[in-house]
This record gives structure tokens, sequence and C-alpha cells, in this order.
């Protein structure tokens, strides 16, 4: 399908191939043949000279959007490979890598447990994330913040063997050596047009993957959504390309933390292209590449890449928290 609609002062072009799939496994060689692309059309881009286009990794693979795809697929390989029956995995209650955990546990006939960060939140109703991931046979291990911060820890991981059994264990937000391998597969012969890739940076496993697999001329862009420094250095563990920076002003007061005007800016955005961001990753990754592009970062003819890497699950609980100030952030 493509299409093109006049939306009058902005329009977008969007050529959509071979969405009609309906995958039941991770593993399928088909996925790899798909890519989705959204050319965005704004007036700041014509008057800049920038061609600007998303990498929609969001529609990929429905139940497992964006990147949570590309990190988990080797690894649910190796586990089956490993005859392993159960996925070990930790995250907060939010999580998007939560929610795929759950989903692939699903689909490819594994336990899940979910080692949630916050031990307060075992005695309260569920929010929509856990709720999901419940409903694919997840059952959850709170822990207090302060026992999650030891999760690296090997007497922390044997002590959850003593509990739970033998497992796989998938490192938090999903990112370790496979999921990097299998995220360098976001980029395509076909990408090799554009001079710049842009991504949102929570561990890092996405972009690390997308530095392995870019093309010479290209360079990568990573937008923390979260306070701190300490990015830098666990992203060098896993490549050791120096294609990459980080654009560290466009976190909006951390993890997780939105402000009206980001709520304001991903809902403009959405009216204007028809594609949803994420509150957590997505919005703020399009808002800095936006901004860069109005303060002149970019060269005229510079040619940009944004990767949509999912995380729209999340709206609906971020939406709980916003309508108390409110403020929706539209679906
Ligand atoms: C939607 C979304 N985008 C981007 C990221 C950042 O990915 P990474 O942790 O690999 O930096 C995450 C977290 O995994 C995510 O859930």
């Amino acid at each position: 399908m493509s299409g093109y609609r006049d939306l009058g002062y902005k329009s977008y072009f969007v050529n959509v191939k071979n969405t009609n799939f309906a995958f039941n496994s991770l593993l399928s060689p088909l996925i790899n043949e798909i890519a989705t692309y959204t050319e965005i059309d704004l007036p700041l881009l014509r008057e800049k000279g920038i061609q600007l286009a998303f990498k929609r990794e969001e529609l990929l693979f429905p139940g497992i959007s964006g990147n949570k795809y590309r990190k988990l697929k080797y690894n649910i390989q190796v586990a089956k490979a490993a005859k392993q029956h159960t996925l070990l995995t930790f995250g907060g209650a939010f999580s998007n890598h939560i929610a795929a955990v759950a989903y692939a546990g699903k689909i490819h006939g594994f336990k899940t447990i979910g080692v949630i960060r916050g031990e307060e939140l075992a005695s309260l109703p569920l929010n929509p994330t856990l709720e999901k991931a419940k409903s694919h046979g997840m059952s959850f291990h709170f822990v207090t913040r302060e026992a999650y911060r030891e999760k690296h820890r090997p007497q922390f991981v044997a002590k959850l063997q003593e509990t739970f059994g033998h497992f796989y264990l998938i490192p938090e937000g999903g990112t370790n050596a496979l999921a990097v391998k299998g995220c360098a597969e976001i980029l395509h012969e076909s990408d090799a047009k554009y001079t710049h890739i842009c991504v949102a940076v929570g561990t890092g496993g996405t972009l690390s993957g997308l530095a392995e697999a870019a093309f010479e001329h290209q360079e990568i862009l990573g937008f923390p959504a979260l306070k701190g420094t300490f990015l830098q250095k666990d992203i060098c563990n896993f490549t050791q390309q120096n294609n990459w920076s980080l654009f560290e002003s466009y976190h909006f007061g951390g993890y997780a933390k939105v402000t009206p005007p980001l709520v304001h800016f991903a809902n403009q955005f959405s009216n204007d292209t028809g594609i949803v961001l994420d509150p957590i990753y997505t919005a703020k990754m399009v808002f800095g590449t936006l901004d860069l592009i109005a303060n002149d970062y970019f060269a005229s003819g510079a040619h940009i890449l944004m990767i949509h890497t999912g995380g729209l699950q999340a709206i609906e609980g971020m939406n709980k928290k916003l309508r108390k100030q409110d403020i929706e952030w539209l679906l």
C-alpha cells in the first residue's frame, strides 16, 4: 500500500510494504525482508534543505514492537537451542522490555519471570503494562529498589536460581551481545543513502547495533531518555566504533518523566504526520532531532533517518498519570 495525504500545510508520503504478514515466530527469516519508511515533510525541513524519514520498526512485529524484536530474536534462538524452558528478566513497571519478553515467551513456549523494581507494587493493582504481561503468562518477583540495583551481582542471580530453579537470563532492557547483533539488522543496504541515523537511547544496545552496522559515511546520533553520563562507557563495551555521539539534553527530566511541552509536541507531531510517538523514548528523540535541525546542527542536504523503536504500549499507563494534570498523550 502506498498513499499520499495532503494535510493542507503539512503532508507526508507513506510507503508500506508487506504489512499483511502475521508472524507467530521471532525467528521467521521473512521479518528481515520488511522495511517500512515514512518520509516526513514539515516546513522546517524545506526551509533548512533537509530530508527526514522515519524507519517504522514499531510496525515490525505486532506485540513486540520496535527494537524489542531485534533484541530478543537471537536470545530466543539461543535459549531454544540450549533447551531452556524459562526466561527471566528485569524491568520497571512501565518496561517495554518486560511486555515484550512476556509476549515472546508466550509465542515460543517459555515460562517467563519478571523481576520488577519496586516492592510496593506487589500490593497495588497492576498497571496496564504488567497486567498485559501477566495475561501473557509472566509471573512477577517484586524487589526493593536497593535490591534491584544488585541485579548484576552473581550472589543476586544465585538467589534467584535458588528460588526459581534454572532459567535463561536476559538483562534489563534486553541488552547483551546477542541483542546488539540483532539491532545491527535494523539497517539494510537500502539505508546507505542516509547521512545520519537518529535513535533513542536507554541502555545503549540499539545504538551499539546501529554503530556496528552503519555505512562508513554515516553518523549515529543517540538521544538518552535518562539523565547521567554512564552510558558512554556502557556503549563502548558493545561497540568499538566511533561513529556515534550522544545528545544528552533531551531527557525532559529523566527516565519516564514527561513535561506538558513534550506532550504537546508529540500530539502535534502525531496530528501532522500520522505517526504516534511513545512518551518515554521516541518523542524525546524526535524532539531532539527537530531541535538540532532548527539549530543548524545538520548541513543543508543532510538525509536523516530516525528509527522508531516502538514503546507505544506505555502510553496507556502514562495517560493514567497525565490525566491527573489534565493532559493526555494521543494514541
Ligand atoms: C521504545 C524504546 N526505544 C528505545 C529504547 C532504548 O534502547 P536501548 O536500551 O537499546 O538503548 C528502549 C529501551 O529498550 C525502548 O523501549
